[in-house]
């Protein structure tokens, strides 16, 4: 489906790269820059929050050639092109219904695909890259960064894997060498926590009696015969094939005592994806860890910071993504903190809390998603935090539970932002909008209808 717009690409001298602000907008821009650097062309990067319209100002004033815009666009087809941009959407949110068309657009929408599960604005940009190779392996090495960028949206949370086209291009990506997939324990930090760490701060699942109490993982690890460390604190990739099997089989007795659901428990264990061309004991050497750094980056104004990383440098660039990492580590512990101090609303259908200006409006909906762990999973979150300028932003989260019983966040969000003059949109799982902040109340009962009536309550 890509061949004429690669062909159209290589004709093209001053390319811009417009993507968005996460590590699936990072990872799509690193492939389609490595692509573009390959074929010997130039290009300049640039990323936003959102594409909106003095986002679409400022590239109109770079008076490009050809923009390519990855893993946003969809949403703003008619505006692209009523600008008469040459313009590439390399995209996979819900496209806006709209009868213009750019030079090309590829979005797993448009071919009946799930755009929240099967295939992520990384993969779609691989997809792209893979038609501009110059030789028909030329840029599979790249799938590794699609599967981080699949990570980083959370595609293989459903199914506890990556499906659908992600599948094939994991596959694509593992015949290269460039990435392996195996079952293991899905918690975070892997390569980079001490084993007591990563029981600590297990969200999901949440593990009753460990997740959030130091003392009580270091004394169960203890209990069960697994060593702490010595000169160092032991890892995951540290322990023994044994002593992960005891860990694993320990944390099932303790949840099920606990009363946890074993379909809680199930999501204990999951296909995890480790990059081989990746030093181990590295975040970039596991995509969940890697997909972290880089939103901790480009989350907080530094996305070239973050392209650097994905584009090979292990040096300068890699070390000021380390550092931001523990900030932004910091600052979703903060953000959790105040969302229970603050307590979550109910509505009939949905539920909410407002940030006010005390959680940044670019992590606002990753703390939302990790609010699941205090709030009730039978309806969708949603989260408010004030813009720099007079605007709210809002986020909102679903579970796939919810999706199978009609959830499309997607639709209640854009059609409630503009009922209220405000602009939203994304996937049925996870959206956003951007709203004036007076209409804060009348957005919550549209959107609180939508929802109620996707879910026939
Ligand atoms: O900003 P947040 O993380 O809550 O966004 C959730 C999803 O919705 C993201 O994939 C984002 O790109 C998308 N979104 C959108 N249009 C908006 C706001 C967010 O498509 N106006
Ligand atoms: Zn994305």
């Amino acid at each position: 489906m890509c061949r004429e717009p690669a062909q159209e690409i290589r004709q093209k001298k001053d390319l811009l790269v417009v993507s968005h602000i996460d590590a699936d907008g990072l990872t799509s821009a690193a492939i389609i820059c490595t692509a573009l650097e390959r074929a010997g062309l130039n290009y300049r990067p640039i990323f936003f929050r959102q594409l909106d319209e003095p986002a679409l100002d400022e590239i109109s004033d770079y008076n490009p050639d050809l923009v390519i815009f990855t893993d946003l666009g969809s949403g703003m087809i008619q505006q692209i092109c009523d600008r008469a941009l040459a313009a590439v959407v390399v995209d996979h949110h819900k496209p806006a219904s709209s009868q213009a068309r750019p030079m090309a657009h590829i979005n797993p929408h448009l071919v009946g695909a799930d755009g929240a599960l099967h295939l992520s604005g990384s993969g779609t940009s691989f997809l792209l890259a893979r038609a501009l190779a110059a030789t028909s392996e030329g840029n599979d090495d790249l799938a590794a960064l699609a599967v981080v960028g699949a990570v980083g949206d959370l595609q293989d949370m459903a199914h506890g894997q990556l499906t659908g086209i992600n599948r094939h291009i994991l596959e694509i990506g593992s015949k290269a060498g460039a990435v392996s997939f195996g079952r293991d324990i899905k918690l975070f930090g892997r390569q980079t926590r001490p084993v007591y760490k990563m029981l600590e701060y297990s969200q999901d699942p949440y593990l009753p009696g460990l997740s959030g109490n130091e003392d009580a993982c270091i004394a169960f690890l203890r209990e069960i015969g697994i060593r702490l460390g010595g000169e160092r604190w032991r890892r995951w990739i540290d322990l023994s094939q044994d002593e992960k099997a005891n860990l694993v089989s320990a944390i099932i007795r303790k949840g099920l005592r606990s009363g946890l659901a074993a379909a809680k428990l199930e999501r204990l264990i999951g296909e995890v994806y480790v990059l081989l061309s990746e030093q181990e004991g590295t975040e970039l050497r596991d995509a969940s860890e890697y997909s972290t750094l880089l939103n901790a980056t480009a989350r907080y104004g530094h996305a070239q910071i973050g392209l650097s990383v994905c584009m090979g440098d292990r040096d300068r660039a890699f070390s000021e993504a380390q550092r931001l990492l523990s900030q932004h580590r910091q600052n979703l512990v903060n953000g959790l903190k105040l969302v229970a101090e603050r307590g979550i609303t109910c509505l009939q259908s949905i539920q909410y809390f407002d940030a006010g200006e005390s959680i940044q409006d670019t992590i606002v909906g990753i703390v939302a998603g990790m609010s699941f762990q205090m709030a009730d999973r039978s309806r969708p979150i949603l989260a408010f935090a004030r813009t720099e300028g007079e605007d709210l932003k809002v986020s909102a989260r679903g579970t796939q539970d919810l999706v199978r019983s009609g959830l499309d966040l997607a639709e209640a969000l854009s059609a409630s932002a503009r009922a209220v003059g405000g602009v939203g949109g994304g996937h049925n799982v996870a959206a956003g909008a951007t709203i004036p902040a007076p209409a804060q109340q009348k957005f919550l009962e549209l959107v609180d209808g939508a929802v109620g009536r996707q879910l026939g309550l």
